[in-house]
């Protein structure tokens, strides 16, 4: 009979027997199944195992740093790194989205070969990978496909060339959650709604800057926080808030304003196949575009999304 603690028990003796005094590299997002990944891994081989998280400048407001403090809590050997400027520089100026985000792909790839290469006699490559990957490993946007893509230009980086290990590679999202719960993982990382990869960067509309983002960051963070307040984050798959490129006109006291507009974009959903919009109260879309057209600077109109998938994605890029 499967059980989460039946699991961890023969998934960590198999770890210790396959991986011995070997070391692991494994690059960390913030997300469910990394996390456990990286913690299952950490119990079989301890300091051997080496996490790698970085700042892309693309993550939501303050993760950075709260996610790192939980994983050092945790016990884990991490190291983080602040890429957000290569990051930045690499998205200047482009404005369509695959390009967008074959660039972060990109540059996602540089920043992690160059710390996997600080990890002296490294041999394996840690991943989270999940059943589901396994089984639709030709999932047009997942990491793995970008990986893929630069295969071709200038052959591998490094780091893909160690062996693989993924302890996770049998689970459902549901038994890796369960997984996460029984080794004691902070609720707030197994709970979190899912977030893409490119982050931020499919959430603005157009080009990238910093500035934007750091509207976008408190706009989502003012939305994420009233969900959570509200004690309806949990029953909604994913949300978030969306920079839209256009401008319209407002007032404030007797000035007229001319500025940027928020979409907030809230759906139900079981796998992100299809997804309904969310019937969120009017009341908490009322408190929500209130502060945020209050306390953002830079925004002056909120819109709520009600498309569903298909014909629309979650995603606006
Ligand atoms: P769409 O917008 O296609 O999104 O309805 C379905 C799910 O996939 C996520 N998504 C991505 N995840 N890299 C990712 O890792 C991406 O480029 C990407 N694009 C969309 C999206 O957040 C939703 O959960």
């Amino acid at each position: 009979d499967w059980t989460p603690d039946s699991f961890i028990e023969t998934t960590i003796a198999e770890l210790k027997a396959k991986l011995g005094d070997d070391k692991v590299v494994l690059g960390l997002s913030g997300g469910v199944d990394s996390s456990v990944a990286a913690v299952l891994l950490h119990q079989a081989i301890g300091a051997n195992l080496h996490c790698i998280f970085v700042d892309n400048g693309l993550l939501r407001k303050d993760e950075y740093q709260s996610v790192l403090d939980s994983y050092q809590h945790m016990g884990l050997n991490i190291k983080g790194i602040d890429a957000k400027q290569r990051f930045y520089d690499a998205l200047a100026g482009l404005t369509d989205p695959e390009k967008k985000r074959k660039a972060i792909g990109r540059v996602f790839i540089e920043v992690f070969d160059d710390a996997a290469h600080e990890v002296q006699g490294v041999s394996w490559l840690g991943q989270g990978t999940i059943y589901p990957d396994v089984i639709e490993s030709v999932s047009v946007k997942g990491p793995s496909a970008t990986i893929k893509s630069h295969h071709n230009v200038g052959g591998l980086p490094d780091f893909m060339k160690l062996k693989v290990v993924e302890p996770l590679n049998t689970l459902f999202k549901d038994e890796v959650r369960r997984v996460g719960k029984a080794l004691g993982i902070d609720p707030n990382i197994l709970g979190r709604h899912p977030f893409p990869g490119p982050g931020l960067a499919i959430r603005i509309l157009g080009d990238i800057t910093p500035e934007k983002v750091d509207i976008l960051q408190q706009a989502d963070a003012i939305y994420i926080n009233n969900l959570r307040s509200a004690g309806v984050y949990d029953s909604v798959w994913q949300a978030g808030a969306i920079y839209l490129p256009v401008q319209s006109v407002g007032v404030m006291g007797d000035e007229r304003t001319y500025e940027n507009v928020i979409c907030l974009r809230a759906v139900e959903s079981v796998d992100g196949m299809t997804a309904d919009w969310c019937h969120l109260p009017y009341n908490l879309l009322a408190k929500i575009s209130n502060e945020i057209i209050n306390n953002v600077k830079g925004i002056n109109r909120v819109v709520y999304d009600i498309s569903s998938k298909p014909p629309a994605t979650i995603e606006w890029e």
